[in-house]
């Protein structure tokens, strides 16, 4: 794919081309599948066309919507959980500079916890600035938005009064149903849609993650056209030799059925950090059922080398890594000259960190893999919004077909529920009470 490099050079020790070439068939099958919408979960398959069917009406109206509101706030707080939180902290965290962003708004997300110390000291900071915020919610009944919600309109009526806190408030929501929905349509809050037929999870490409990213100055056309570029290179052919998703779907399929059950995702830059989490959200809300699927693991090198390390080299060998990197950084650092020599660093002056990242990447690729962990290896061209795209899209594909090859319906989350009902019953709310 143009801006995404995919290498199972270090995997082929564990699944040979042939045993590759042996999903070819049904990788065929289940694209047709996707495409056509007859496998499992397809009234959930909006994701996957997405990017083509963005309409520029929508963009116009995601960046008329970003300028009205930075006139009128210094803080946007958005408030959301699950797939309707992380794939925007990825994004703006991903794209934005390690310690925020000079220019626009400070970005702030609620909602994603419980924890009466995080919103409490949210509500500290935000005592003396300007605040808007996007209350993010696709079935609009979710608990913990909802009592961020809650929070937040209160301390905002409080602040500006109902009025004009109304005007500071943008909801994004189902098209009909749902608490948040009437809320919205009672209160004439500004609302965008989540398309009925995209999951939480596969909706980053929506208003869900759009608007917050337009706040935090993130191009979001560009953003669509790599997503765009990506849907169609990974539309076009299901040949394994050039649909580079599939090919790491079957890959991870086949480690997977050789006992390598979890999947450790490492990277060596911290602006993927929550492109990870999201990327886990994906993989394991997707895949995780009927008592199957790959357990998605994080880790962020060379900081985890230095705690999860010893474990990936030598303890149980039940999992494979998949190094996400980045080709190109934006800033080059380089280790300075200094008079004397004295921590040692000498052999290195001049060399750029990235330099020093990138052996260290490959020493400890090569002694895993040495150790017993097969790994692959993504590479994304550069830290762009249009890169971002593709990568978002590279992904979502590549974990519905890992879906589809294991048997599962990646597009429900039914397991979700459960935790829901324990707590509601325990919460005494209606109609959950115990023994209902
Ligand atoms: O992927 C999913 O469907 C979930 O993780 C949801 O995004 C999460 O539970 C939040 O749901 P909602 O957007 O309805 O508040």
């Amino acid at each position: 794919m143009t801006d995404i490099n995919f290498n199972d050079d270090n995997a082929k020790s564990f699944v040979s081309d042939q045993e590759i070439d042996s999903l070819q068939a049904d990788i065929d099958r289940l694209h047709i599948d996707l495409e056509s919408g007859t496998g499992q979960g397809s009234d959930y398959l909006g994701w996957l066309h997405l990017p083509s069917r963005t309409s520029t009406t929508l963009l116009d109206s995601i960046v008329s919507t970003q300028m009205e509101i930075k006139e009128q706030c210094d803080a946007f707080v958005c408030i959301g959980i699950g797939g309707s939180y992380l794939g925007a902290r990825a994004a703006i965290s991903f794209l934005n500079p390690a310690f925020g962003n000079q220019d626009g708004p400070e970005i702030y997300f609620a909602g994603q916890n419980i924890s009466s110390d995080y919103h409490a000291d949210l509500l500290n900071r935000l005592a003396d600035r300007e605040i808007c915020i996007n209350v993010i919610s696709k079935s609009g009944t979710t608990t913990e938005p909802a009592i961020a919600f809650r929070l937040l309109r209160n301390f905002m009526d409080k602040k500006y009064g109902r009025e004009e806190s109304r005007k500071r408030i943008v909801v994004t929501t189902d098209s009909q149903k749902g608490a948040l929905k009437s809320l919205a349509d009672e209160e004439g809050y500004k609302s965008f849609v989540i398309p009925d037929d995209v999951g939480g999870r596969f909706s980053v490409l929506t208003p869900v993650g759009l608007l917050p990213l337009a706040m935090a100055g993130i191009d979001v056309r560009a953003l669509i056209e790599g997503a765009l570029q990506a849907e169609n290179e990974l539309t076009e052919t299901s040949d394994l030799s050039k649909n580079i998703a599939y090919r790491y779907a079957a890959n991870r399929h086949l480690l997977y059925q050789k006992g390598k059950v979890i999947e450790l995702m490492a990277t060596f830059h911290p602006s993927f950090e929550y492109i990870l989490e999201w990327w886990k959200q994906l993989a394991g809300e997707s895949e995780g059922k009927n008592g199957r699927g790959i357990f998605p693991a994080s880790a962020q090198y060379t900081t985890d080398l230095h705690s999860l390390g010893q474990w990936v080299q030598d303890g149980n060998r039940n999992l494979f890594e998949t190094f996400l990197l980045m080709g190109k950084s934006i800033h080059s650092v380089e280790i300075p000259s200094v008079t004397d020599d004295k921590d040692g660093l000498g052999y290195l002056e001049g060399k750029s960190l990235d330099f020093v990242n990138e052996k260290a990447y490959k020493g400890s690729a090569a002694a895993h893999l040495e150790g017993g962990v097969p790994s692959l290896v993504l590479t994304l061209k550069e830290r762009s919004a249009h890169n971002l795209g593709q990568l978002i899209y590279f992904f979502e594909r590549a974990v519905a077909m890992t879906g589809y090859l294991s048997g599962v319906n990646p597009f429900d989350q039914p397991g979700v529920e459960f935790y829901k009902k324990n707590m509601f019953t325990l919460l005494n709310k209606p109609g959950y009470e115990k023994g209902k």
